[in-house]
């Protein structure tokens, strides 16, 4: 990418010649400057050396030694930022990774898409609301969901209430984290809306886990607890203002400190992206979108301008085909990684190629994930290179917004409740990490 003779500044990225893809039109400069003043001056969310934990948790991920669980809703709301959900989203990813770990016989990273994912890319700036226009709804960061022209206007003093939701939100998985309640064994003392039929399977299966500890004397309680935040880098004068400062580790070096991982989506990281720009000068793992009709040529241009020295855990490649696409838009990917040697990490996205509208709702069908997880373990394989994760958009809250096969679309309607795309209730993502685990077993 040309950039790089620009010299990297938290503020390089506003230059003209890079595109600032997806953002809102605040309503008002002034409140702006004000709350991103006033951000700058708050605390960092994370730290460097959690920041710096991750990216060494993440060589493992890299060289196959752990498998990367990363899920969460598809945009978080302040409404639900409730104490219940954040322990349920948190339970069912601790239990899927259970499954992955027990059954799979892989260590697993975990990484929830929480505590940030206040802003969404749209399709459309405008939608047409009984006639009327009026902005898309771009997260709770940015406007409000109800759908009137009022709520709608972008207003930049909503980035500070992000900022606190965020904080309250990791405060309380530091919390279970730390006092032990995300340990495989405390987690199973938590209900979840399960069936019988699959709370039976997991509960022999947790059985057979915990007699198999008991008699080689291992000790459960910090097992796999680690934990990690991760959104998509989308609003630009948030990230911007989140990047700080440390010499702790490595001297005058910078880091994105809004969350662990960030992750730049499909839609903005076109060639002269200013995410790219603004990305390339911190420390964090960054993950990229990588869709169907990706060009091999700009996938390589980005990693070398975010990874100028090809280290590893820095880079995620996120794919996301489709379960109809993967196969013939995969390969050339990996071929061109490979042909220049870049050290890079394979997760599936199985989520965002497979969805589709019927009647009023977006979902997705679990047979066309599981599929697409399928293929992309096989295309990996067959590549020689390693399927080290997957990106879930899920929930723990009981909600049906994926359909279950092609018959039981009439059960949508009644819990759905996304504010953007369709996630996996606790049924399905625990589907899903029984899938993963057996193929990650073969
Ligand atoms: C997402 O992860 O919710 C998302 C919008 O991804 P993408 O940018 O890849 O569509
Ligand atoms: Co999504």
């Amino acid at each position: 990418m040309t950039k790089l003779s620009v010299k990297w500044t938290t503020e390089s990225y506003t230059a003209n010649k890079f595109e600032k893809l997806q953002q809102p039109v605040w309503s008002d400069q002034k409140t702006l400057k004000s709350v991103k003043k006033q951000l700058k001056n708050m605390p960092p969310l994370v730290f460097s050396g959690e920041i710096e934990n991750l990216r060494n948790e993440l060589k493992e991920v890299e060289c196959g030694n752990r498998f990367l669980l990363h899920g969460g809703s598809c945009a978080e709301s302040f409404k639900d930022s409730t104490g219940t959900n954040i322990r349920d989203d948190l339970n069912v990813l601790t239990k899927m990774s259970f499954l992955i770990n027990a059954i799979g016989e892989k260590k697993v990273l975990k990484i929830g898409r929480i505590a940030g994912q206040f802003a969404k890319p749209r399709s459309s700036t405008y939608e047409t609301i009984d006639g009327k226009q009026i902005y898309s709804y771009r997260g709770d960061m940015v406007n409000d969901f109800e759908p009137n022209q009022q709520a709608r206007i972008p207003n930049p003093e909503k980035m500070l209430k992000g900022y606190f939701y965020s904080a309250s939100t990791l405060n309380l998985l530091r919390g279970f984290v730390e006092g032990g309640y995300a340990s495989l064994k405390s987690v199973y003392k938590w209900p979840l809306k399960l069936s019988k039929q699959m709370q039976t399977k997991i509960d022999s299966i947790q059985k057979a886990f915990h007699m198999f500890m008991d008699m080689h004397k291992m000790k459960g309680r910090h097992l796999d607890s680690r934990y990690f935040t991760s959104h998509e880098a989308l609003l630009l004068d948030y990230e911007e203002v989140m990047i700080r400062k440390s010499s702790l580790i490595k001297k005058d070096t910078w880091y994105g400190c809004s969350a662990h991982l960030l992750w730049i989506g499909e839609r903005t990281r076109s060639i002269n992206s200013a995410h790219i720009e603004l990305l390339r000068g911190v420390e964090n793992p960054i993950g990229i979108k990588i869709g169907p009709k990706a060009v091999p040529s700009d996938v390589i241009k980005i990693v070398k301008t975010l990874n100028i020295k090809n280290e590893s855990g820095k880079i995620l490649l996120i794919i996301r085909m489709g379960s109809k696409n993967i196969k013939k838009s995969l390969t050339p990917i990996i071929k061109a990684v490979q042909k220049e040697k870049l050290n890079v990490i394979w997760i599936t996205d199985p989520m965002h190629e497979n969805t589709f509208k019927t009647g009023n709702h977006k979902t997705r069908d679990v047979c066309e994930i599981k599929k697409e997880i399928t293929l992309f373990f096989g295309i990996c394989t067959k590549n020689s290179v390693i399927p080290s994760g997957v990106h879930l958009e899920m929930t723990g809250k009981n909600v049906y917004e994926c359909i279950d096969n092609k018959h039981s679309k009439k059960k949508l309607g009644e819990k759905y409740h996304t504010l953007c795309d369709p996630r996996l209730n606790a049924e399905q993502s625990i589907s899903v990490a029984l899938h993963i685990a057996e193929l990650l077993k073969r």
